[in-house]
């Protein structure tokens, strides 16, 4: 029986994917790298760290030190961050925000899981984060996704077992995390037609029918 859901927050809640593309292809585009959206479609889920490598599998200059790839991993970041200071409550749909609403009424536990160093900031200027009991995001964990580290600390913050949690997700990084971690998977977006999850969402609000299940 399903006791609490474990949210990710990119793809799922907000729609942050074109701000991490702007931010990652300015940094590109100064190193003279090559980076399109096809290559950002496998940054989603993944930490930023492991996404700056994927970036540098085009990259033909001189080996960087672990310095100099911190130094490119904050330069993304503060681009990335300007880009998200223009969000705000209008970011989140009149649906997510119902749909948690009424999923908290039923007495389900809610929580983030998320990959993201800026998670909180990003609740904060949409003003979610009333709406979940507890966050579990890339300040907590060593491991990102496919690693269900960032899930199971969300399900031991929430004080459930992780058979009882459900996990809604729009990357297959995150389907494969949740199914590790012995949880539901839910695929949303990209992620519905996933053949790991357990289920598959058209609408986020479909979450009220298939939680009681
Ligand atoms: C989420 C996004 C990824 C991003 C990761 C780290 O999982 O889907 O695209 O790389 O968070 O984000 P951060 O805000 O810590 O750089
Ligand atoms: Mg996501």
């Amino acid at each position: 029986k399903i006791k609490g859901l474990i949210f990710d927050l990119d793809g799922v809640l907000v729609f942050t994917d074109k701000f991490h593309y702007q931010a990652w292809k300015t940094m590109a585009d100064e190193l003279g790298v090559y980076f399109d959206e096809t290559i950002n479609h496998r940054l989603r889920g993944v930490s930023r760290m492991d996404s700056l490598e994927i970036i540098l599998e085009r990259y033909e200059g001189p080996d960087l030190s672990l310095r100099e790839k911190e130094k490119l991993a904050e330069k993304k970041n503060e681009i990335y961050r300007t880009l998200l200071e223009s969000m705000t409550p209008d970011d989140v749909t009149k649906e997510v925000r119902d749909t948690l609403t009424k999923l908290r009424e039923k007495g389900y536990k809610l929580a983030i899981g998320s990959s993201s160093k800026n998670a909180k900031f990003i609740l904060e200027k949409v003003e979610l984060k009333d709406a979940f009991d507890a966050i579990s995001d890339g300040n907590n964990i060593t491991k990102s996704k496919p690693d269900p580290e960032v899930f199971l600390k969300a399900a031991e913050y929430l004080g459930l077992p992780p058979k009882a949690c459900m996990v809604v997700e729009d990357a297959e990084a995150g389907i494969k995390a949740a199914k590790k971690g012995g949880m539901y998977a839910a695929g949303i977006g990209e992620a519905a037609k996933s053949i790991n999850a357990d289920e598959s969402l058209k609408t986020f609000s479909e979450l009220l029918d298939i939680v009681d299940k």
